[in-house]
């Protein structure tokens, strides 16, 4: 059986953990293959919200095997919190829940690192969420990470201090001592209290050994023989550490091509990409963003769209829909079935504007620039706003025709056909077109 993938395809917070969570219920197996809690996936249903960070959002369905592959990066501590929370909704997580061996785990030093990275950056900072992320991913590439299987060795404490001792060292060079079991930079007046941060992750660690910790890629292939699977993507495709506007990234693979990498699963297994997007764009963090509304309209899209991080409660940019992304998102992702997420959100204006494409240096084109600081402007085109309440659409048939034509122009401008539409945050406001 295959395997379908769900990617954001614009700069994350497209509404994934909704989707996933709708889909699930046709899908046994839901799979995350990177990122890691720098990822807030929402969920409502039965008129309950939850946040998940690190579990895929299958886990809510009854009958579900939830995986976390090797392309993840755990941090144990947000993970035990986030399981303990699920508990409370009734699920038993040890039970739906398997951890690939290989997947790297986010030491307290990794968090610390983060921070004195980005305040390093002053001004230039990305705006990462500061979960440890990249620190996390540079040892895993440069040969030097922890993996969640090594908890389960003798050596583990060993490693760990060594690992540790390393980050140390490279501390120093961000002006940052380590005294007494407190990690500080005065001129920077930061200070992380090493012994507590790391009594919590000692005691998490132990709570991630009551999980089935798997060979996950033979646990995968043996699934797939009988079951179909759905891999859930973290961030956005315009946040690829290959093809996101490169530094303002995150470091991970979050286009189709992970969903391989980071489960193990060859690319013939790959079924149905779901290519998840908003009516509008955010953005959190620092980057470029061709279509930003730094004015009312901004304001007023944040406002109706609830745009604060679900991670870290950040405000979100916001801005009118970029097509030209969104076709090298679909272009490289190879998107099949689109879905549109929160057009509800605009169903008041009177005139809701799309980027048809940019100007560069005067010069009309549709591509996704190389350099982020290349000034874009977007050019655009005008809809009048279809001025009824979708939230309250059941089906295709409820939907107002100016919101019709709508869509019916973005499908024909991306050659892909738009497959589900969400008008509401709830699990049921869902609609298959
Ligand atoms: P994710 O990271 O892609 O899973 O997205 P987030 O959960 O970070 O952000 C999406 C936000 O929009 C959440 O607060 C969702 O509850 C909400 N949401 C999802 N779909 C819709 C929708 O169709 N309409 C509205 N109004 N809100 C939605
Ligand atoms: P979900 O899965 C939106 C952004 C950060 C920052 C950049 C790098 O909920 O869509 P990092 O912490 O990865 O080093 O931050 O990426 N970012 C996200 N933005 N949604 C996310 O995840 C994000 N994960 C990271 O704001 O600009
Ligand atoms: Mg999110």
């Amino acid at each position: 059986m295959k395997v379908d993938v769900v990617l954001g395809l614009q700069w994350g917070d497209e509404g994934k953990g909704k989707i996933v969570d709708v889909l699930a219920r046709n899908y046994p197996v839901i799979c995350r293959f990177q990122g890691g809690p720098n990822a807030g996936h929402s969920l409502q249903f039965s008129g309950k919200s939850f946040v998940l960070h690190s579990v895929p959002a299958g886990v809510f369905r009854k009958n579900t095997v939830n995986l976390i592959g090797n392309g993840v990066v755990l941090d144990p501590v947000i993970f035990r919190q986030e399981c303990l929370d699920i508990a409370k909704m009734g699920v038993n997580p040890t039970e739906n829940i398997i951890i690939s061996k290989r997947a790297h785990l986010i030491l307290p030093t990794h968090r610390i690192m983060d921070a004195a990275s980005e305040a390093s950056l002053g001004k230039a900072k990305i705006g990462s969420t500061l979960k440890g992320i990249t620190p996390t991913y540079t040892d895993k590439t440069a040969r030097k990470g922890l993996r969640v299987g090594d908890v389960l060795a003798g050596d583990f404490s060993k490693k760990y201090n060594s690992l540790t001792q390393r980050h140390l060292l490279l501390l120093k060079q961000y002006g940052f001592q380590y005294q007494r079991g407190k990690i500080k930079n005065e001129a920077a007046s930061m200070e992380f209290n090493l012994k507590d941060l790391e009594a919590e992750w000692a005691e998490a660690v132990d709570f991630l050994k009551k999980f089935r910790i798997a060979d996950l890629e033979y646990e995968i292939d043996s699934l797939l023989k009988t079951k179909k699977a759905l891999a859930e993507g973290a961030q956005g495709t315009m946040l690829d550490v290959e093809f996101g506007a490169y530094p303002f990234v995150t470091s991970s693979s979050t286009i189709c091509a992970g969903a391989c990498t980071g489960l193990g699963i060859a690319p013939s297994k790959i079924g149905k990409v779901f290519g998840v997007f908003k009516a509008y764009c955010t953005r959190v963090g620092s980057g470029p963003f061709p279509t930003e509304l730094s004015d009312a309209v901004g304001e007023e899209i944040r406002q109706k769209g609830h745009e604060f991080g679900a991670t870290t409660g950040r405000p979100r940019r916001t801005g009118w829909l970029d097509l030209p992304a969104l076709k090298y998102a679909i272009m490289i992702d190879g998107v099949t079935d689109l879905i549109m997420m929160k057009a509800d959100v605009l169903d008041t204006f009177d005139t809701i504007k799309i980027a048809v494409g940019y100007k560069v240096g005067g010069k009309k084109t549709d591509k996704v620039p190389f350099d982020p600081d290349t000034k874009v402007e977007p050019v655009y085109k005008e809809f009048k706003g279809w001025k009824k309440d979708l939230t309250k659409c059941k089906s295709a048939e409820d939907l107002p025709a100016a919101f019709k034509r709508y869509i019916a122009f973005i499908e024909k401008e991306l050659g892909v056909r738009i497959s589900y539409v969400s008008v509401g945050p709830d699990r049921s406001q869902t609609i298959k077109l």
